[in-house]
């Protein structure tokens, strides 16, 4: 790649990053409920929170895109009991479309459940696991790449921190 290619992937990269920030509408208050899907046909293509230290608790923001999504939708039971790891990949050839998660203060950790639908015609294939899209009680920023769906997620809970760190399992469709 050239150089000023990079540097415009770069500047690219960096405005998203910072459009997003912006955007963020967060769907609960902290030790809230926050459950979030899509509308029908639609994915979620971007996901954003925030830690804070005195509630122990993130708040959530999601976005959707995409089109394609049936109608055809489960939702998991919860994935992970209090301070157990998170790992879930939507089943089949679906496609995370919704999560759902609350808040316990005793544990100061949330349980988790997935929304998954199908994509008509289209089969996610060439699967990967991100980095880490936090630091403990950092800002959280996933941009699935365009192109691209999220089918799963993995997390585990830190005693000290109370906070969760996430990886993303993401897929070309
Ligand atoms: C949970 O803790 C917060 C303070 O961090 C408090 O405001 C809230 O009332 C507590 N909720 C319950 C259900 O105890």
């Amino acid at each position: 790649m050239s150089t000023l290619k990079m540097l415009t992937v770069h500047v690219v990269l960096l405005l998203l990053y910072i459009s997003a920030r912006t955007n963020a509408v967060y769907v609960n208050e902290f030790d809230q409920q926050a459950l979030f899907h899509c509308q029908t046909g639609e994915y979620i293509e971007e996901i954003e929170s925030e830690h804070n230290n005195n509630h122990e608790d993130r708040r959530w923001s999601f976005q959707c895109g995409g089109d394609g999504a049936t109608s055809a939708c489960t939702w998991s039971s919860y994935v992970n009991s209090w301070r157990e790891m998170v790992a879930y990949i939507c089943p089949g050839d679906t496609v995370v479309t919704g999560i759902d998660s609350y808040h316990d203060n005793g544990s100061e950790d949330r349980r988790f459940k997935f929304r998954c639908c199908g994509i008509a015609t289209k089969k996610p294939k060439n699967c990967y696991m991100t980095d880490y899209a936090n630091d403990w009680d950092g800002k959280l920023l996933l941009i699935v790449p365009p192109g691209s769906v999220l089918k799963g997620a993995f997390s585990y809970f830190h005693d000290g921190h109370k906070d969760r760190r996430w990886k993303f399992y993401i897929c070309d469709l």
